[in-house]
């Protein structure tokens, strides 16, 4: 099956960088599906030819146009052909976006057709991931396709991951409480997977992962999306 690799290049990068990523990955072929999530600034830099590479974002407001400084709508997105967005990073969480505040975000990304990749499970506890889930799921129809990314704050930057059992056991929870209240949804594993560690995270029943220090590599980014790994 398909796996869904989503580049969160953070707050990296200037436009050089991003001019270069849009040129090789236009050039490579691309087996997995791939999505680009760079700054908003520098989306208009990417003119994308491959069928299987999209734009996603790292954030988005959770209403629409109107009196908020500084925010970008969802339905702004729609003019940068932008697919998916992250939403409630644990570093957003960090800054105070509440599971309220995020469900809210998850419910205008299902409204202009964006399809939401969610992080949760910062604190890696199993109660806290079923409150999150369930938080989103409580705003939205259940025919949307919905991703969630386990995404603990330990693995995030540090090269320490989890085990797969570990990993495994939080992946199930996501699928078996967002099933509970009728949905199917993705599950991905974000936290240090780079070309060294890929290999022991595809033993996880992960379908996709969140990728954030190796995007800042575009050779070894590449060799990922290429599945240069197998
Ligand atoms: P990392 O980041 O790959 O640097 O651990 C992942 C993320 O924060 O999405």
């Amino acid at each position: 099956m398909k796996k869904l690799l989503v580049a969160n290049f953070k707050m990296n990068g200037n436009k050089d960088f991003y001019q270069k990523v849009n040129k090789v990955v236009n050039k490579i072929a691309v087996k997995d599906t791939v999505v680009l999530c760079p700054p908003f600034v520098y989306m208009p830099y990417f003119k994308i030819k491959n069928k299987n590479v999209f734009i996603g974002t790292q954030d988005m407001a959770g209403f629409e146009n109107g009196k908020s400084t500084g925010q970008i709508s969802p339905n702004m997105l729609k003019d940068f052909d932008v697919t998916y967005s992250i939403l409630g990073h644990s570093e957003r969480r960090a800054i105070g976006e509440t599971n309220e505040i995020v469900a809210q975000k998850v419910k205008h990304a299902i409204d202009n057709n964006i399809i939401p990749i969610i992080c949760v499970g910062g604190k890696t506890k199993l109660d806290e991931i079923v409150e999150q889930v369930e938080a989103v799921l409580s705003s939205v129809e259940n025919n949307n396709k919905i991703f969630f990314a386990y995404e603990p704050i330990s693995a995030i930057g540090t090269g320490i991951q989890p085990s797969v059992n570990q990993i495994n056991i939080r992946l199930k929870l996501i699928k078996e409480t967002a099933k509970k209240h009728g949905f199917d949804v993705g599950v991905l594993y974000g936290g240090s997977v780079n070309m060294s560690n890929i290999r022991e995270m595809n033993k996880t029943i992960a379908e996709g992962y969140l990728m954030g220090t190796v995007t800042k590599n575009i050779d070894e980014l590449m060799e990922i999306f290429k599945g240069d790994y197998e």
